[in-house]
């Protein structure tokens, strides 16, 4: 007994009372299981968690990665231990919540809505269940959410599923990696996306007064300021699965019925909401409506335009994003397609500024960065962030990981070149 501490006592005892409450509240959902339990117990055929939750040996393994749990909770006179189906229950619930309660497991129940739920009119704790539930990783952030999904449109449609499927890329959010803190955003970037975060927490509201008019974003900008990188932080700061398309792709040889792909797409998107659909290369649309390219992308084109009418995030969930870097190609009938445009500037000298902090902040060396932002005129952000790599090699050949301002001013001057080449041929097109 001595050798097991309380901690590992606490972990199985939260994870038989969650079942356990789970179980035993209809009210409660997969949104209210901690991922961690929602992933394990996750069926992917029917995509949700069957009640009952079990709570056995393996299980105990595969979570809480013990293997003596049989052991761990041998001195817990509440819990019962069925040696033949290695089934873990408790015998009274209320001993079992009392018991957990005399501990010091304020953070547990702050991070577990099924905990939550329960203890929000217990005693002395003041659990507020909407909050802590507003925190947990709703079900669609999970990698198994997303790909059930994905692997039932691709069964159910056969090889138009599977066609389609290759039309889109998509990611669950907890395989994003991109932070919006790692993005550098300007003050009505970062307004955007909090009226979106607000738009989705109080989407009932919306659709009740009838406001639909949110949700289908253009980003615009030149290459390199972060539109892409936005869309993907987005996916993860709101929990959305996050389906790329690249409009390119829709010229794809193998994709025959073109128009009809487009459709499955958005049907696609329809069946993951809530979730995120990011378009591409959104000029694509308008390349084919002015060129005479041949008469079957022109169809697909207009099905597409069609497609973002239909959808809405008040009513099916979906949030719409664009991205452009050729906003001069597009007319008038893909503009209006759209409530919002974001421009993505080049950034100015201070956002310069922000984004080398940022982007050395990990990196050893004294820098001057105020000069470096002034040296930067013209540059993108992802510009701004090959230069420091560019720094950062360049050492590297000298066996050194200490930088100086030197090897960034160095680094500035080679991209210089790039830089110019590319201002240019923006003039002469
Ligand atoms: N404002 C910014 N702050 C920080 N990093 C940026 C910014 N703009 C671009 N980057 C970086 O540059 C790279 C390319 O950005 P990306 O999102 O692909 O640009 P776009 O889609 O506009 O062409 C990414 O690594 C991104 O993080
Ligand atoms: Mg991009």
């Amino acid at each position: 007994m001595a050798n097991i501490n309380e901690k590992s006592v606490l972990d199985v005892l939260e994870l038989l009372l969650t079942a356990e409450i789970y179980n035993n509240s209809g009210a409660l959902t997969e949104d209210d299981l901690p991922p961690r339990i929602r992933k394990h117990y996750w069926d992917a055929k029917n995509n949700n968690v069957p009640r009952p939750i079990k709570v056995v040996d393996s299980d105990i393994k595969a979570i809480l990665n013990f293997d003596d749990a049989h052991e761990i909770m041998s001195s817990l006179p509440f819990v019962n231990f069925d040696e033949f189906g290695s089934i873990f229950t408790l015998t009274v619930l209320d001993l079992g919540t009392k018991w957990f309660a005399k501990k010091d497991v304020k953070d547990r129940i702050n991070n577990n809505p099924v905990l939550a739920y329960y203890y929000q009119n217990y005693g002395t704790f003041h659990v507020d269940y909407k909050e802590v539930k507003s925190r947990n990783p709703p079900k669609e952030s999970d990698r198994a959410w997303v790909e059930a999904l994905s692997k039932n449109v691709a069964t159910e449609g056969g090889e138009e599923g599977v066609d389609m499927l290759k039309l889109v890329h998509v990611f669950a959010p907890e395989d994003v990696n991109q932070k919006i803190d790692d993005i550098v955003l300007t003050p009505e970037q970062e307004a955007e996306v909090e009226k979106i975060v607000k738009a989705i927490q109080y989407r009932d509201y919306l659709r009740k007064i009838g406001l639909r008019e949110i949700g289908k974003l253009l980003f615009v900008g030149p290459p390199g300021t972060g539109k892409t990188s936005t869309a993907r932080a987005m996916s993860a700061r709101l929990g959305l699965p996050f389906l790329e398309v690249k409009l390119s792709m829709i010229t794809s040889q193998y994709l025959g019925e073109t128009s009809k792909n487009i459709d499955k797409v958005f049907e696609l998107a329809k069946k993951m909401s809530p979730c995120i659909l990011f378009i591409d290369e959104f000029d694509f649309v308008a390349k084919t409506r002015t060129s005479d390219e041949h008469a079957a992308l022109k169809r697909a084109v207009n099905t597409l335009l069609k497609c973002i009418d239909d959808i809405s995030l008040v009513n099916d969930g979906v949030l719409l994003i664009g991205a452009t870097n050729h906003p001069k190609l597009l007319d008038s009938a893909a503009w209006r397609r759209f409530d919002e445009i974001v421009m993505f500037p080049l950034p100015d000298v201070e956002m310069r500024e922000q984004i080398f902090k940022m982007v050395l902040e990990p990196i050893d060396g004294k820098f001057n960065t105020e000069e470096l932002a002034a040296m930067t005129e013209n540059y993108s952000g992802s510009d701004l962030r090959l230069v420091v790599r560019e720094a950062v090699l360049n050492a590297l050949t000298e066996d050194r990981t200490t930088l100086t301002q030197e090897d960034m001013v160095r680094a500035v001057r080679q991209f210089e070149e790039r830089i110019n080449l590319r201002l240019n041929d923006g003039q002469s097109s």
